[in-house]
């Protein structure tokens, strides 16, 4: 019998979210409303205590954070180029000019010396990205910050689970915003979740998040007043049927949470045991990783070797994925590439995302090794070592 295929990422719906769904949809109120507001204190005690809205997704959230920290025209924003394109989408969206970086090539998040060579006076903020769960360098990236007086914000999409000296990394940065992404470690569907220790913030991005507008339907709804808007915001607020998903998840997501280390364990077991050049992410210093991506890196084979071994993973019905193609290269974003990218291009070329969700069985872990072991002694003999 063919061995059963393997997905890149599975997600179970628990009981709890489709009770809570039902509830919503009997409720009469299915937009932003009570549920969001229950999310958002659930998700403040999560965070340990950081301030917290619930918004439409990390994208918007991301420009949301930015806009709250008084980013926008004139202003140079630094962020990885080894990041999904949304992060870089949402410092243009401010009228910022991104300033792309490479990334560190044992972490595979932002480079703080390459953060410190591109500060100009016109920088305003370093935007780090939390590279597949693992918290960036925050304690080289705080020092720089200090330095040269600059906001971190972290795109913290995959790292909801992650630690950064025993607590959430909200408090490592200015804002931290996640992803509730279908994909995401915790999910709403879609959304995003805007974090930070400073209540200030937080307000800016909720109230940007309606259009500007300073109260809310559901607070009109129960007498709250006629509403200004002293500054024209966007359309980014999470609805509460969303919000019930992602409340009803949440009551798996320790567990959850608790599968995916135990799965990066027997992944990190089962590649040691094969003694090949073949690498997980290294840790940042007192960080633990959200553990969201399951990314390797194949250390001596090119970018068509590596295509060859997905593809013979993808013909015993192993799933794989890319993360990611470099930002620079992509048409709209070509006029910030640099030729000070030489990590990002290398690992980018040497990536494979392994499948990683809280269902994958320990089983299924020892078959994706070994598949991958096999491929990668195929298709990527020895004798092509690119230097990193
Ligand atoms: C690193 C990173 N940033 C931002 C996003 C955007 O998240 P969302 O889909 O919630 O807007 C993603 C989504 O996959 C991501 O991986």
């Amino acid at each position: 019998m063919p061995d059963r295929p393997i997905p890149l990422y599975d997600l179970v719906i628990s009981p709890a979210a489709k009770r809570r769904v039902r509830d919503v949809l009997q409720s009469g109120w299915i937009s932003s409303g009570p549920v969001v507001d229950e999310l958002e204190t659930t998700l403040s005690m999560s965070l340990d205590l950081a301030h917290v809205a619930a918004v439409s997704s990390a994208t918007a959230g991301l420009e949301l954070a930015l806009r709250a920290c008084g980013i926008g025209r004139g202003d140079e924003v630094i962020a990885p180029a080894l990041t999904f394109v949304a992060t870089v989408e949402a410092i243009r969206r401010t009228g910022a000019t991104p300033v792309l970086v490479d990334v560190n090539p044992d972490t595979w998040t932002i480079c703080p010396e390459e953060v410190g060579r591109a500060v100009t006076d016109s920088t305003r903020a370093i935007l780090s990205v939390d590279y597949a769960g693992m918290p960036a360098d925050y304690s080289e990236l705080r020092r720089l910050a200090r330095q040269h007086r600059l906001r971190i914000i972290a795109d913290a999409s995959h790292a909801i689970g992650a630690l950064w000296n025993d607590k959430s990394l909200v408090h490592a940065v200015d804002v931290a915003v996640f992803s509730l992404h279908a994909t995401k470690n915790l999910t709403a569907g879609e959304g995003g979740v805007v974090a930070s220790r400073q209540p200030r913030l937080i307000n800016a991005v909720r109230i940007l998040a309606r259009h500007g507008m300073t109260t809310t339907a559901h607070q009109r709804r129960r007498g709250a007043g006629a509403y200004d808007i002293p500054e024209a915001g966007l359309k980014a607020n999470l609805s509460d049927l969303l919000a019930a998903l992602a409340l009803g998840q949440l009551e798996r997501f320790s567990t959850d949470q608790n599968n995916r280390r135990r799965l990066v364990e027997r992944y990190r077991m089962g590649l040691a045991a094969q003694a090949r050049p073949i690498i997980m992410q290294a840790a940042t210093p007192h960080a633990l990783s959200g553990d969201h991506l399951m990314v390797v890196r194949l250390v001596d084979a090119r970018r068509a070797q590596r295509d060859r071994v997905r593809e013979r993973l993808r013909g015993e019905g192993i799933e794989t994925g890319l993360h990611y193609r470099p930002v620079h290269t992509f048409g709209a974003y070509r006029p910030l590439a640099h030729d000070r990218l030489r990590h990002t291009a290398l690992l980018a070329d040497q990536f494979i995302t392994l499948p990683l969700y809280s269902g994958l069985s320990g089983r299924a872990v020892d078959r994706v090794v070994a598949s991958l072991g096999r491929a990668y002694e195929r298709y990527c003999p020895a004798g092509h070592h690119r230097s990193s």
